[in-house]
């Protein structure tokens, strides 16, 4: 039972106290239950009431509008005086209000239409940096802001996504949007989402004069906002005109995504006499930047076929240039992506960066080419020409051949790749030779290469040759979670192999797991356990497993094995260091402690290697300890 007395769970599992927050830790834990199995799974979310309407904001596409607003407000107030504003960054997610009652977090609550949004309270509630509790038990205080998802999370999601064979998110907003929107809290759990708070709805016991003092409230209650150095509170529309300039410039630098800036009137007294008109407040306006697209020609569409067999269409376009980036080809998902944008060869369409990352085609100008036809992804493999499948509930179409030549390529691809097998000389241009010269077929046909061998084929120099085979020799010391990823199983993904290695320790303990001891691994359910269990029963590769240990491979236990003396402790490690980024993190690991991407409150230790950057900065201003090199092979 947590603090606002909802039940959550009927076991505690393996969670405790931990570091600083711990006992919230502990109880946002507690609302799901042992391996992140939902307790809580919805039939839809109710329906909530919003004590103050959530509002939305005027807004316009050119700065230049900002000495129009000024003079509506002056007008208004009758005055010819300037105003203080608060300048600050639009984030590009989803609204949100958090309900705190006496201190308590008992509500978390979508915008909606702005009068009545759904209870999304079980989801964020799962969003770490959200605190259960504040420090200043408040009779009550409505945190609004927006939920989003950094890039690079949104990066890794839709890896993941795309690994086990399910739709990739269009832009960080979506993903942040659809994971809220999860009816099972353990998937929301499972999404990196986060929190930028920026104004409040109603309050009780709140007194402040200025729009920026919420954010020293913000401050007090650990509740999480953007960055001081990321806004502005300046006199005069000219000063704000300069800082949307600064912020446009600098945006695609930062970590997250924003479409503007929202310039408020700092002033509470003078935010009440103005008032709202229709459903915004005069006293505040948004201005947003113009989407950097740019327009082009589709030349073909070819078709990409991925490790676990997925046909992936692209769109081959003539270059062009958005946001200062040369653009030319762009996925175009699946088949109801195409049919849906309806896309075909020789439209003229109009392209952006999702997120600021993935080209996509955002819409089709005009009309399609004379004699266009809709484009269908082919009926056979456009590889090994095996007929394609569709299973139910998939969006992707898929080649079945397990053989297929391309399959085989991408598979050799993954494995190599440094999150698993880690040989980092051999790169797609020595598989694809490999492969077309029929050298390889299968990940252990690697550790039978030879130097007469590669050196038979055009253009090898002795050099890399001896690299090669060396880079491949020391990835023969491997660990079992990087090994089980390395193989590629469908819905295997980096974490969900960590979560099998801890558990059985060793490869021949994951060969012969029952069903039912796969069901106890965190995080897996009945369908990764079918997958699982139709691999290790699979002869070929059963094979393939011996003769990867045959060729001298060395797979060290991820846990428990050794002390773990760095147990509960999280480091983030940032800057240029002597061993390889990866051989760090599993250090770290290995010795029991926690890896994580950004510094936080909850960060014990920063190991700083050369040129280290905003990480340091951050951790410096929190006052978190920073190792050298030196310190950390000490304290190891
Ligand atoms: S203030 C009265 N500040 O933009 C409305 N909104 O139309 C006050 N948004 O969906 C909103 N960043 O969620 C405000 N720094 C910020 C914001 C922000 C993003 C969103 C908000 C709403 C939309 C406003």
């Amino acid at each position: 039972i947590d603090l606002t007395g909802q039940v959550c769970a009927d076991t505690i599992g393996p969670y405790q106290y931990s570091g600083v927050g711990g006992q919230m830790d502990f109880i946002r834990a507690a609302s799901l239950s042992e391996g992140g199995k939902p307790t809580i799974a919805l039939d839809k979310f109710e329906k909530k009431a919003h004590r103050t309407p959530m509002l939305s904001l005027q807004n316009s596409y050119s700065v230049e509008d900002l000495y129009e607003f000024e003079k509506r407000a002056q007008k208004v107030l009758v005055t010819e005086e300037s105003f203080e504003y608060l300048a600050e960054l639009k984030f590009d997610g989803l609204a949100m209000e958090l309900v705190y009652e006496n201190g308590l977090l008992v509500s978390a609550i979508t915008r909606g239409d702005g009068l009545i949004g759904e209870d999304v309270t079980t989801n964020v509630r799962t969003i770490r940096s959200i605190p259960l509790k504040l420090k200043t038990s408040y009779p009550l205080l409505e945190v609004r802001g927006e939920v989003i998802m950094l890039k690079e999370d949104f990066k890794d999601l839709n890896e993941r996504q795309s690994e086990n064979g399910l739709e990739e998110f269009a832009n960080p907003r979506n993903a942040a949007a659809g994971s809220i929107r999860q009816l099972d809290s353990s998937i929301s759990a499972s999404r990196k989402l986060r929190f930028m708070a920026y104004g409040l709805g109603s309050t009780e016991g709140v007194d402040i004069k200025k729009q920026s003092d919420i954010y020293d409230i913000f401050k007090n209650e650990g509740i999480p906002f953007c960055d001081k150095k990321l806004r502005e509170i300046a006199f005069g529309a000219e000063k704000i005109v300069s800082y949307y300039r600064k912020i446009e410039e600098e945006r695609h630098d930062l970590p997250f995504d924003i479409d503007g800036i929202v310039v408020k009137i700092n002033s509470v007294h003078l935010q009440n006499e103005l008032g709202f008109v229709a459903r915004n407040p005069r006293w505040a306006t948004a201005v947003k930047f113009t989407p950097e697209q740019s327009q082009t020609v589709i030349e073909d569409i070819i078709v990409q076929v991925g490790r676990t067999g997925a046909l992936t269409p692209v769109a081959i376009m003539k270059p062009a240039n958005v946001g200062g980036v040369t653009i030319t080809n762009a996925t175009l998902h699946n088949q109801d992506e195409i049919d849906r944008k309806d896309v075909r060869v020789g439209d003229t369409v109009i392209i952006h960066r999702a997120g600021d990352v993935i080209p996509e085609i955002v819409s089709v100008v005009g009309e399609h080419p004379k004699n266009s036809k809709p484009y269908k992804l082919p009926s056979k493999c456009p590889i090994c020409s095996t007929s394609v499948v569709k299973e139910e509930n998939e969006v992707k179409t898929r080649c079945p051949n397990s053989l297929c030549p391309a399959r085989i390529k991408e598979s050799l691809k993954h494995f190599v790749s440094r999150r698993a097998m880690n040989i980092e000389k051999l790169g797609d241009k020595w598989i694809d030779s490999f492969v077309d010269n029929g050298f390889i077929k299968s990940f252990s046909d690697i550790y039978k290469l030879n130097e007469e061998k590669i050196l038979s084929l055009d253009r090898q120099g002795k050099k890399s040759t001896e690299n090669l085979l060396a880079s491949i020799e020391a990835s023969k010391k491997s660990n079992l979670s990087r090994f089980i990823f390395s193989l590629g199983i469908r819905f295997i993904g980096e974490q969900t192999a960590k979560n099998l290695a801890a558990k059985f320790q060793t490869i021949e303990a994951l060969l012969s797991a029952s069903e039912e001891q796969l069901l106890e691994v965190e995080e897996i359910g009945t369908k990764i356990v079918k997958e699982l269990m139709h691999v290790l029963n699979d002869k070929v590769f059963l094979r393939e497993i011996k003769e990867l240990l045959a060729a001298g491979i060395v797979l060290e236990s991820n846990t428990a094995s050794g002390p773990q003396p760095l147990k509960g402790f999280t480091f983030v490690v940032t800057g240029s260091l002597p061993q390889d980024r990866n051989k760090v993190k599993d250090m770290i690991e290995s010795a029991g402690g926690k890896v994580s991407s950004s510094v936080s409150k909850k960060t014990h230790y920063v190991l700083a290697g050369e040129e280290a950057g905003s990480k340091l900065e951050k951790a410096n201003e929190l006052g978190i300890k920073v190792l050298s090199w030196d310190d950390f092979r000490k304290m190891l």
